[in-house]
């Protein structure tokens, strides 16, 4: 286990029924909101109009900007401050998945931020320039799909559609300073939003489960817990995707997943993401569904670097028989296990719909996908139909 410092202020409320208090959390902040959320926001819609009906009831003026799109642009985020400023907001609500929430974050940033905003996403190419914020107005965030986390931690990830970048920033003036989780605002998602969403959560404990240190104990078996609970739920939402019980544990397991608590002493990077990332970046593809398929590639790719910890995966999640079993044999089974659930629980929906036909910004790439001067060319794979993609790698 390594040193560690943890730090995370974000008061959560959680609860069915509780995005009633929205309206009373804000006018503890301010007068005017800023309200984020999707530029198409479908059945969004509904929550977006209970919304702002519970910010005017509390005397809170509701300013919506509903300009965001998946994996959001500094584009869309310089307009939304833009707009902030425009109006003199004194807070920002995000409303959606993490999407919206990253904008929202970002626009609360970027109203104080004295640089070009791009500047503030610190881990990008250029990162000699890259200055991260030191303050923010305040935040409130109202996530509807379980997923990214955002809602609990201080991270936000952005997209350049003129560097075709997706990167992200990490910083503490990005933490909510409220998050309201009402687990009956995700009843209506559909399969596709769900699978993505759960394999997001899952990859973030994953990252830090095959890519951190030994001797994290507890941090495993919080870990696995989250990762059990995440299959679990998903089981009984294919069953009844109406099951609130389901929804409201697969809403606190994604933000468990990635707000801090299964950090402290693993001390891992996140390879994956930032695979999964230049796929976004470069196709639009969701980020769930990039996740899906980088996963299990991933894994077959490294597994030799730390076989110990693919049996304990092996053991703890799947339940296989690892006693005189000799890795060799047993990884590549529970790596194909692993890709059989994202393909019946998450994963083949994300595939079928996103990585297998992406969706490319309307701004062609600097160099074509796949030719030989493409840093990339090796992952293009990734984005074939899932039947070779998932099963190969
Ligand atoms: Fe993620």
């Amino acid at each position: 286990m390594e040193k560690f410092e943890f730090y995370n202020p974000v008061r959560v409320v959680f609860g069915p029924g509780e995005l009633k208090r929205v309206g009373a959390e804000a006018r503890a902040i301010g007068q005017t909101a800023l309200l984020v959320s999707y530029k198409e926001p479908g059945p969004l819609k509904e929550v977006l109009g209970r919304i702002e009906k519970l910010l005017a009831a509390d005397g809170v003026k509701a300013v919506p900007f509903y300009g965001v799109s998946a994996n959001p642009t500094i584009q869309q985020v310089e307009e939304g401050v833009k707009k902030a400023k425009a109006e003199g907001v004194q807070l920002v609500i995000g409303v959606g998945g993490g999407s919206a929430m990253d904008a929202a974050k970002a626009i609360a940033a970027g109203v104080l931020y004295k640089q070009p905003l791009w500047n503030m996403i610190v881990s990008r190419h250029d990162q000699a320039v890259a200055v991260s914020p030191t303050e923010a107005l305040p935040i409130i965030l109202v996530p509807t799909l379980p997923a990214t986390s955002s809602e609990m931690n201080a991270g936000a990830v952005i997209s350049n559609q003129q560097t075709l970048e997706k990167s992200y920033v990490f910083a503490n003036p990005l933490y909510a300073r409220v998050s309201i989780l009402d687990p009956e605002l995700t009843l209506t998602l559909p399969a596709y939003q769900t699978g993505c969403g759960a394999a997001d959560a899952v990859s973030h404990v994953m990252e830090l489960y095959l890519n951190g240190v030994d001797d994290t104990p507890l941090q495993d078996r919080l870990m696995e817990g989250i990762i059990l609970t995440i299959m679990e739920c998903m089981e009984k939402l294919k069953k009844d995707p109406r099951d609130l019980a389901a929804r409201t544990n697969l809403m606190w397991a994604a933000t468990v997943a990635w707000n801090g608590w299964t950090q402290p002493g693993v001390a891992s990077g996140v390879p994956m993401h930032l695979i999964a990332h230049v796929l976004s970046a470069r196709y639009n593809t969701t980020h769930g569904a990039s996740l899906a398929v980088v996963m299990p590639a991933f894994m077959r790719r490294f597994w030799k670097t730390r076989p110990q910890r693919y049996v304990q995966f092996a053991e703890r999640i799947f339940g296989m028989e690892t006693k005189g079993k000799k890795p060799e044999k047993l990884v590549p089974q529970v790596i194909q296990k692993f890709e059989d659930w994202l393909k019946g629980r998450a994963c083949r929906p994300a595939c079928r719909r996103s990585a297998s036909r992406p969706r490319r910004w309307n701004r062609s790439p600097r160099r074509s996908p796949g030719s030989a001067s493409d840093p990339m060319a090796s992952w293009a794979p990734a984005c074939r139909p899932p039947r070779r993609t998932c099963a190969k790698s």
